[in-house]
């Protein structure tokens, strides 16, 4: 039987948490969070991480189609979550004025940022080809796992 939502998503913060113990290193851990994602949450044709370098996003880890590298804060789904400082949840990108159609199978986005201290690291971005994939209990799910990944590295030495 398929878990609940929050089933899933504690589940995954779990294994998140595994993967994350021990590693420095924050390409490998986008990485395999990316690929976490990607394989165990249902119906995504892309996820992964855009970072924020001299104010735009440049693509970073993920798993799907290859997308496009630089994005203008403010520019397409991801720009706008990384201006917003706030997660941008798109049931319909053909709905969506500005949308950046990297893979033209895309239907639902949802785009969660990663916030330190009140500034813009990137973001993680999820694309499915279902509209209407994502509802309110995914972008929970997605700013805990967002949360653990941006606490994770904070708390490393520097
Ligand atoms: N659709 C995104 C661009 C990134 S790709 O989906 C991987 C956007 O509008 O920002």
């Amino acid at each position: 039987m398929a878990a609940s939502k929050p089933d899933l998503y504690r589940d995954l913060a779990e294994e998140l948490a595994a993967l994350l113990a021990g590693e420095t290193d924050g390409t490998a851990n986008a990485a395999n969070m990316a690929a976490l994602i990607y394989h165990r949450l249902p119906d995504l044709n892309w996820a992964g991480f855009y970072f924020r370098q001299d104010g735009e996003l440049v693509l970073g880890p993920f798993q799907g189609k290859p997308a496009c590298v630089r994005i203008a804060i403010g520019r397409g789904v991801c720009g706008t979550a990384a201006a917003r400082a706030a997660p941008v949840l798109v049931p319909d990108v053909h709905e969506f004025p500005g949308h950046i159609a990297c893979d033209p199978a895309s239907r639902s986005e949802l785009v969660v940022p990663l916030i330190e201290e009140g500034e813009v690291l990137g973001v993680l971005d999820l694309d499915s080809p279902l509209i209407a994939r994502f509802d309110a209990g995914d972008r929970e799910g997605c700013e805990r796992l967002v949360a653990l990944f941006v606490d994770h590295h904070r708390r490393l030495p520097r």
